[in-house]
């Protein structure tokens, strides 16, 4: 059966990486969280003052740190999920603090910084047989990927469903600071010039505030062998 890319975008919180993370153990596939990449950025610059709390930036200072900043994923054995290096440590637990979700929009506003990921993104694509999410995978890094599928969700839900994730590791997040973070993350993300969060024309939409992950799989796994066995030039 052909190799394909699927891109899944949409809203934060939408359960875009869990549904993708599935797809791509039910395929053999590899899934790559495009947003760690913006996340570990933006501790990246956090921990060197290049980010300050009140979101200023050197820009200056940050493209030189991006030039010797190498960020990887690898895969944990015993959890059986990709984890996020960036310069050989392990931040994955570090990249999804509530701090850095309040503070990342800000990064991957940045055209260098999307440029700087996006050229990562190409490479890491190029063996097929992946499944990306993230904001701009079927508008602007895949235009030609095969199958897209735009993501979508109540806000309350989304919210709901961010908070009992984070909780375990921050007991002091609350889902009013929560449905602030996504919400004004929706708002930068959909309104930046450089790549905004937009539906591609050719991207399935997949509402799920009322589905269950089953739902989902039952959805993508009747829309699959259309996309698995369609002959294209790309
Ligand atoms: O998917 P996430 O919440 O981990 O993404 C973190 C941030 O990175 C999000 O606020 C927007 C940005 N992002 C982006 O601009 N483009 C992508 N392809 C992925 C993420």
């Amino acid at each position: 059966m052909k190799k394909i890319i699927i891109a899944i975008d949409g809203y934060s919180s939408t359960g875009k990486s869990s549904f993708a993370q599935r797809i791509a153990a039910e395929l053999g596939y590899v899934y790559i969280d495009t947003g760690a990449l913006y996340r570990a950025v933006t501790l990246h610059a956090v921990r060197l003052g290049i980010l300050t709390p009140d979101n200023r930036i050197d820009l200056n200072a940050l493209l030189g740190a991006l030039n010797n900043t190498y960020i990887a994923f690898r895969f944990n054995e015993v959890t059986q999920r990709n984890e996020t290096y960036l310069n050989g440590e392990n931040v994955e637990q570090e990249i999804r603090r509530l701090e850095i979700s309040n503070q990342v929009s800000h990064i991957a506003v940045l055209p260098e910084v999307r440029a700087y990921v996006d050229e990562r993104l190409v490479e890491l694509g190029k063996q097929k047989g992946v499944v990306m999410d993230g904001r701009d995978i079927g508008t602007a890094v895949f235009p030609n990927a095969e199958l897209k599928i735009f993501m979508t969700a109540d806000p309350l839900v989304r919210a709901e469903r961010r908070l009992k994730e984070l909780l375990p590791k921050q007991p002091e997040a609350t889902l009013e600071a929560v449905l602030a973070n996504l919400q004004q993350r929706d708002i930068i993300d959909s309104s930046r010039e450089t790549h905004p969060l937009t539906q591609a024309p050719d991207a399935l939409i997949l509402d799920n505030t009322h589905m269950t992950m089953e739902d989902q799989m039952e959805w993508i796994r009747s829309i699959l062998p259309k996309y698995l066995n369609h002959e294209s030039n790309h």
